[in-house]
């Protein structure tokens, strides 16, 4: 028996049948409410109550605080599964066995290199650009010098091209970081894993033997796999909705890239530390900051807090929140930072005003600690947080191209002006 949802409306009633998903989330599919009604449109700003597509890739639950992957959980995936295998199972589906794993990383490493021509691109930028904006231009670019990336209408076209970016995604992001630096840009080792390499391309010292920090290894390798993917955020229907044009993967991801920088999505992790290190400066009067954060005239927010799905814990939060702690005092830092940290969110979960409205730390909020303990400059947060999506991105566009979905175009209510009379300038 199909389930459905009844309308009245303009004295008539209209049925609507119910998806259910396979964790029991249920829509009612509006796709015929134009045709049945002569014209009645949904409204719903932020699509806070919208779903945009039927997708197998990400899971997410905001009241249990729940995050799958494929159906494995964020806690089994970020302790037992390295980055690269997690960017396998988003995108195919399945986690990879050694051999599968193996031949992943070999046709990544063949593609890892860069055509020079982008170090004038590079070049053309002043120091000061913010690595996201070059991390955009650069991503975009790589059309230009891989046109056989737009059209993926096969299998094979569609493996070439995420191979493709996987490899040399992470020389855009070690280059707009060492461009701000005024160092080389040059590559790792191909003998390297793929998390070695890219902290290898970026901290390599043209006059110093690199040498690999373990620590540092693995917590990047964490913190990207538990930004890998997120359903259907704002960077993520950005990538969806450029690519439901027909618009190139590489195109596509430059978009997500550039919808990821603001502060109220991954730009955060940025905003968290400048918050943070705005609060140490004001001798940690925290008080203070809640006050502006609770302040309607104040555009001020607690930045790292509050999230459109979760209102319960982020699950990413907490495991960053630990990793946090063990990172900091396996590198011997001991950085204040964290503790204003604690504390503005110790005093957050006792406020009524953050209670009432369910605002709990979300992922942005403890990442940028263990980044500025890693060593990397606050301007590169996001573009890590960009580099740890890039599999989600490529596994939420594949889907979308592959399921041929239509190309995205809302509807809208006019309020404007109604007809009215050109009036010739003289009569103005
Ligand atoms: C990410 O969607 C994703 O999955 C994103 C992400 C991913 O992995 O892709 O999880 C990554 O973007 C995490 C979020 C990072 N952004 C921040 O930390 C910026 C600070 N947070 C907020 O701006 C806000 O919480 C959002 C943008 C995250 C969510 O905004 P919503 O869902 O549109 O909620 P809202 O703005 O309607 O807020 C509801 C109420 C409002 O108060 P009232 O009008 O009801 O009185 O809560 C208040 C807001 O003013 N509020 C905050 C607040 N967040 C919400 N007040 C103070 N500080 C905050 N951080």
């Amino acid at each position: 028996m199909t389930e459905k949802a009844i309308l009245e409306y303009d004295g008539k009633k209209f049925e609507f049948p119910l998806v259910r998903g396979s964790e029991n989330e249920v829509a009612f599919d509006v796709k015929t409410l134009r045709a049945a009604t002569g014209g009645l449109t949904t409204i719903d700003p932020g699509f806070k109550n919208t779903g945009s597509c039927l997708s197998d890739i990400t899971f997410l639950n905001g009241e249990k605080g729940i995050l799958r992957y494929r159906g494995y959980s964020i806690e089994e995936l970020a302790e037992k599964a390295d980055f690269l295998e997690v960017a396998y199972l988003l995108i195919f589906g399945d986690l990879p066995n050694t051999d599968q794993l193996e031949k992943f990383h070999a046709d990544i490493r063949k593609q890892s290199v860069v055509d020079d021509d982008i170090k004038k691109i590079i070049d053309a930028f002043p120091k000061s650009a913010h690595p996201m904006g070059v991390l955009s231009s650069l991503t975009s670019a790589l059309t230009a010098f891989n046109p056989s990336s737009v059209n993926v209408n096969s299998d094979e076209a569609m493996y070439n091209a995420i191979v493709k970016i996987l490899g040399k995604f992470p020389v855009l992001v070690a280059w707009s970081m060492r461009k701000k630096q005024g160092l080389p840009l040059d590559y790792g080792s191909s003998k390297l894993g793929y998390v070695e390499n890219v902290l290898k391309m970026m901290f390599n010292q043209p006059n110093e033997d690199y040498v690999q920090n373990d620590i540092i290894v693995n917590a990047l390798d964490k913190l990207l796999i538990l930004h890998a993917d997120h359903e259907q955020n704002c960077s993520t229907s950005t990538v969806r909705i450029v690519g439901s044009s027909h618009a190139g993967l590489f195109a596509s991801l430059s978009a997500g890239i550039s919808a990821l920088w603001g502060p109220l999505h991954g730009g955060a992790n940025q905003a968290v530390l400048e918050m943070l290190q705005a609060i140490k400066e004001d001798g940690g009067d925290t008080k203070k900051y809640m006050a502006k954060a609770k302040d309607k005239n104040d555009p001020f927010r607690l930045m790292g807090f509050g999230h459109r799905v979760y209102k319960n814990f982020d699950p990413r939060a907490k495991i960053i929140k630990v990793a946090a702690d063990e990172v900091l005092s396996d590198l011997g830092v001991n950085d204040p930072i964290l503790d204003i940290a604690k504390g503005l969110e110790q005093e957050a979960l006792n406020d009524p005003y953050f209670v009432e409205r369910k605002l709990y730390p979300n992922v942005d909020f403890y990442s940028g600690i263990i980044y500025q303990a890693m060593g990397i400059p606050v301007e590169m947060f996001t573009v890590m947080f960009a580099l740890g999506r890039l599999p989600g991105w490529i596994a939420q566009w594949k889907e979308m191209r592959f399921r041929k979905e239509p190309i995205g175009r809302p509807r809208q209510i006019y309020t404007g002006e109604n007809l009215r009379a050109f009036v010739e300038i003289e009569k103005r």
